[in-house]
């Protein structure tokens, strides 16, 4: 597996595997890997033969009191999980490389990055969208996978691919959950234990919606309320509880009834992490599965 810090070698590595026809795949991330990011880099390998990794912890898609300089960073570990994954290449870049000097052209996202974290994260998806274009540019690859557990990230990828004619697939991978059903994630280092404990109520009010949705419950709000009750239970405090559309990611508004299938998206403080979460009811099997909990608990 190669290495790369320079964009314009990367670059280079890139092409040199397209002029020999392989067919090159993107998974972005921001390293701290885990079981959630192998899963796309495997997904990557199956649907690619040159698999590229991006490590960046890209400043612009922070907020100035967020987590960018405690952000974990560990290079050579993730490097070496890449390669077990079955990367081909790791393209770990400083910043001033990828913002060199002059830089000023952002990719602005208008209605998806509207609703649910939009607001709690000023500049965050213009960040996200600037640096994935910024990839996709030095990569050229066929197919990029991404993560359904940032699932608004997700659509506004899918929309700056279609909206810029990028000519990638974009794939969407259903999240990799921990033992007790919570989505695997970097930030969930920054979990005290009593935290990490507590944080199991998420995946359980989820899965709490994903029953009563197979029930025949279709009330937006009831189902907001179920999920909301079950981490307010827990939460420092909740930034956002929201039934959306799954593909406009405009909320259902009170009194109105979802869909066959609708998405219930969550942001919570727990101490110092924020923690996303969501299910698109209809489609996702819910986080907790019942019949593993059963067997647990026989
Ligand atoms: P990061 O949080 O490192 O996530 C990288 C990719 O892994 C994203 O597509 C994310 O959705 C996916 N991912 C994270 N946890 C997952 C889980 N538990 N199961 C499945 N997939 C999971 O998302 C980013 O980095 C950045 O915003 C990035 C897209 C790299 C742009 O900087």
């Amino acid at each position: 597996m190669e290495l790369w810090r320079e964009p314009e070698a990367f670059r280079r590595a890139c092409d040199a595997a397209r002029a020999r026809h392989a067919r090159v795949g993107l998974v972005p991330t921001m390293g701290a890997l885990h079981a959630g990011h192998l899963a796309l880099v495997e997904e990557a390998r199956r649907r690619a033969d040159f698999v590229a990794v991006t490590i960046f912890v890209n400043p612009t898609q922070f907020g100035p009191n967020e987590d960018f300089g405690r952000y974990p960073r560990d290079l050579d570990r993730d490097a070496a999980l890449c390669e077990r994954a079955g990367a081909s290449a790791v393209f770990a870049p400083t910043v001033d490389a990828m913002y060199v000097a002059g830089d000023e052209t952002r990719v602005h996202v208008g209605a998806t990055a509207g609703p649910l974290c939009g607001p709690h994260r000023p500049g965050h998806f213009e960040g996200v969208a600037t640096i994935v274009a910024k990839l996709l540019g030095l990569t050229g690859p066929s197919v990029a996978v991404f993560g359904r557990k940032d699932y608004q990230q997700l659509r506004v990828i899918h929309r700056v691919v279609r909206d810029l004619f990028l000519p990638v697939e974009v794939v969407g991978m259903r999240t990799v959950r921990e033992a007790d059903g919570l989505a695997m994630s970097s930030r969930n280092a920054y979990l005290k234990p009593q935290h990490r404990a507590a944080a199991r109520a998420i995946p359980e009010a989820l899965s709490a919606a994903c029953k009563a949705f197979e029930e025949g419950e279709r009330d937006a709000e009831t189902l907001a309320g179920m999920v909301r009750a079950g981490v307010e239970l827990v939460a420092t405090s909740v930034d956002y509880v929201e039934v959306a559309d799954p593909e406009s990611l405009a909320p259902v508004l009170v009194g109105d009834r979802t869909g066959d299938r609708a998405l219930v998206a969550l942001a919570v403080r727990l101490g110092g992490a924020r923690l996303i979460d969501n299910v698109v009811l209809g489609e996702d099997p819910p986080p907790i599965d019942p019949t593993r909990d059963g067997e647990a608990a026989s």
